[in-house]
């Protein structure tokens, strides 16, 4: 049997390619384009890379792009007087505080001051609770790209073990909600979790999400599984290359044997940012009434 490779790529386009087709009716309606701020503070260089890929695919989908980059040095007063501004600036329908901050200031201050009608990433309080509590609520991006791929792929969850590989409050978390509220028998695995392979092993579904090159085996896999690799770690360069090549968190070339799985990159990656639009849509349309 050989694994079916899920491509994320093409999934993420076709899913942005549907958002821009509804832009129009939005701009129609409300006279002006939605809106998406993406705060960046300090200079992380694979932050810059993301923050400058979400601007490029917002205005790609006929969307407005408002970048607000921030010195290292910037107080938390000055962060949320910001998110403040944002919050009430009427073109904005969308806020995304590029994470991780750097250190010294409070990520958890600085979400909670995202009013969150406007909390594109699912982060705030009030939209953790409403996935909690199967309401509608605006979704983590990744672990909702995640959904879909697998929704696309197996059709009905219900009943199915699923295994989720960390505990994030970007990944891990929504991930095991969203799945419990699919009906699925959720386990979430972490660094402190005993038994790992054996767990993973009674998995129809497995999401990887730990951050560690390859630590998912192969061998670990059941034969049908399907396996979504949200990781993307960096191997050391060698001599050869200049820049170390890019893997997931799951041992790719052992997992033939596996029903589907996502490849790294062109899997989870592009899905983050065509959900990333879809919310600020979705965010857009709320707030319009
Ligand atoms: N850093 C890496 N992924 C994400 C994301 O989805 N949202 C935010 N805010 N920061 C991130």
């Amino acid at each position: 049997m050989t694994a079916e490779i899920i491509d994320g790529k093409a999934f993420a386009a076709d899913l942005r390619a549907r958002v821009a087709e509804h832009v129009p009716a939005f701009v129609k309606a409300s006279g002006r384009k939605p809106g998406l701020a993406v705060v960046l503070v300090g200079d992380d260089p694979a932050s810059q890379v993301y923050v400058g890929s979400k601007g490029k695919a917002t205005v790609a989908a006929g969307m407005e792009s408002f970048e607000h980059i921030l010195p290292a040095s910037t107080p938390q007063d000055d962060l949320n007087a910001l998110i403040a501004r944002l919050n009430a600036d009427d073109s904005v329908d969308g806020i995304l505080v590029q994470l991780p901050l750097p250190d010294g200031l409070d990520e958890a201050a600085a979400v909670a001051a995202i009013d969150p009608a406007k909390d594109v990433d699912g982060l705030t309080d009030a939209n953790v609770a409403r996935l909690a509590n199967n309401e509608v609520g605006l979704v983590p991006c990744t672990p909702f790209g995640c959904m879909m791929l697998l929704n696309d792929r197996l059709g009905e969850l219900a009943g199915l073990d699923a295994v989720v590989v960390g505990r994030s409050q970007l990944v891990g978390r929504p991930m095991a909600q969203l799945l419990i509220n699919a009906n699925c028998t959720v386990t979430v695995a972490h660094s402190r979790t005993r038994n790992l392979p054996a767990i993973v092993h009674n998995a129809d579904i497995v999401v990887a999400a730990v951050g560690r090159a390859e630590m998912v085996k192969g061998d670990w896999l059941k034969p049908g599984a399907v396996v979504i690799d949200v990781g993307i770690n960096r191997l050391a360069p060698t001599e050869k290359g200049k820049k170390g090549q890019l893997v997931g968190d799951v041992a790719f070339g052992e997992a033939d044997h596996v029903k589907a799985i996502t490849p790294v990159p062109g899997g989870v990656g592009p899905m983050t940012i065509a959900v990333l639009l879809r919310n600020t849509l979705v965010a857009a349309h709320a707030r319009a009434g």
